[in-house]
């Protein structure tokens, strides 16, 4: 926790769930990744935190965006960033929201199909596409693998498709899953890319860009490689399938940018057991669940470091669980967290590294409960 987000909690009476976010830790993490990839321009992954003050200062640090949607694009416009710094990076829009980006002034569009190439062929003639291609997302704690990209075969006649239908036939993009913790994982994916790029150039078509996507961790339980090693990693794989022909490089960190940078403060509503019996297990209860924020909990596969002013003291297995009337709302129960015996109802917890996919995740109102606040500092 930076001490920035002590004071402020310090200085805070505890209502309900709160994340606050540092950005000065934001500022660092992008000068990481600008100093580990030199040559490659940072496309911010939007959908990870879309606050405002983020927003406005990566637009300052001259970031570029990755966005899922119109609303998305007007929040980046609004901060500060020019339609060229966007990128419409969800491979599936409405044809009119296509349209929409592209009388904004964004003139970039991934795609995964011929279909989708139709689509902008139509509503944003001559821009520029690029393919996204499959990634199993092995290694990866949250994959983005299935619903988007094609096979890198078909990756070349969706670009061919979409060079015939007036597009730019711009690039190669993929994603090695969320939360990737293996810096080898680019080198595949780049086999991949630079294998379409060679296909592409004897059919005419000349590729200029590959997205390396995002899937740079954040510190959670687990040790993770630095930046450093991710940058060095991908460096050597693009030389070793590009060679001395180094493509124009993207990346769309969003976890890696943000996830650090917060830390949720919770409250302990209820602490029970399901029967008498001296080894049942305890049920932790929060203030905050699965609809309040921590949706990547789901199938338990983000396990976030919770501190309590309790550590140190002997710890028992709990089942961790959130406040509302969904059974569906439990965090941790596969593989039960580890908490202080002395914990009790009432207790604030620390929910740290969530600054990433916690906001927007959160519903608004589901039994009652508002969206999870949040505070930047
Ligand atoms: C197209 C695209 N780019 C980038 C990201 C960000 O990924 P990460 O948070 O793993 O960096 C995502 C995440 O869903 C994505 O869908």
């Amino acid at each position: 926790m930076t001490d920035r987000i002590k004071n402020f909690l310090a200085s805070r009476r505890h209502e309900g769930p709160i994340l606050v976010v540092d950005l000065d830790v934001v500022r660092e993490n992008y000068g990481a990744f600008a100093k580990a990839l030199p040559d490659t321009r940072v496309f911010y992954a939007v959908k990870a935190n879309p606050q405002p003050e983020v927003l406005r200062l990566l637009a300052d640090l001259g970031s570029c965006f990755d966005c899922a949607s119109v609303a998305e694009i007007r929040q980046v416009l609004s901060a500060g960033a020019t339609a060229d710094r966007i990128s419409f990076g969800n491979t599936i829009k409405k044809e009119r929201d296509v349209a929409e980006a592209y009388r904004l002034g964004v003139d970039l569009f991934a795609v995964d199909c011929r279909e989708e190439v139709e689509k902008i062929s139509r509503a944003a003639p001559g821009a520029r596409v690029f393919c996204r291609i499959l990634c199993d997302g092995a290694g990866a704690e949250w994959p983005l693998s299935r619903k988007f990209g094609c096979v890198p075969e078909m990756a070349v006649d969706v670009l061919e498709h979409a060079h015939r239908l007036g597009l730019t036939a711009h690039g190669v993009s993929f994603h090695v899953g969320s939360q990737q913790r293996d810096p080898a994982m680019w080198d595949g994916a780049l086999a991949s890319a630079s294998a379409i790029f060679r296909e592409c150039a004897e059919r005419g078509i000349h590729l200029a860009m590959v997205n390396l996507g995002g899937g740079f961790p954040t510190r959670y339980l687990k040790e993770i490689p630095g930046v450093k090693s991710y940058g060095a990693a991908i460096f050597e794989a693009l030389r070793k399938h590009f060679g001395n022909r180094l493509p124009e490089t993207i990346i769309e960190p969003g976890r890696g940018m943000v996830g650090n940078a917060g830390m949720i403060q919770a409250e302990v509503v209820l602490i029970s057991k399901k029967s008498d019996a001296v080894d049942e297990t305890r049920w932790v209860y929060l203030d905050i669940g699965k609809f309040g924020g921590l949706a990547e909990t789901m199938d338990e596969a983000i396990r976030y470091p919770i501190r309590t002013a309790h550590d140190g003291a002997e710890k028992v297995p709990c089942v961790l669980a959130g406040p509302t009337c969904d059974s569906a709302d439990v965090l941790y129960e596969k593989e039960p967290y580890l908490l202080p015996v002395s914990l009790e109802i009432g207790d604030l917890v620390l929910i740290e590294a969530t600054g990433a996919y916690t906001t927007t995740y959160s519903a608004a109102g589901f039994n009652g409960f508002p969206p999870l606040e949040t505070v930047v500092i």
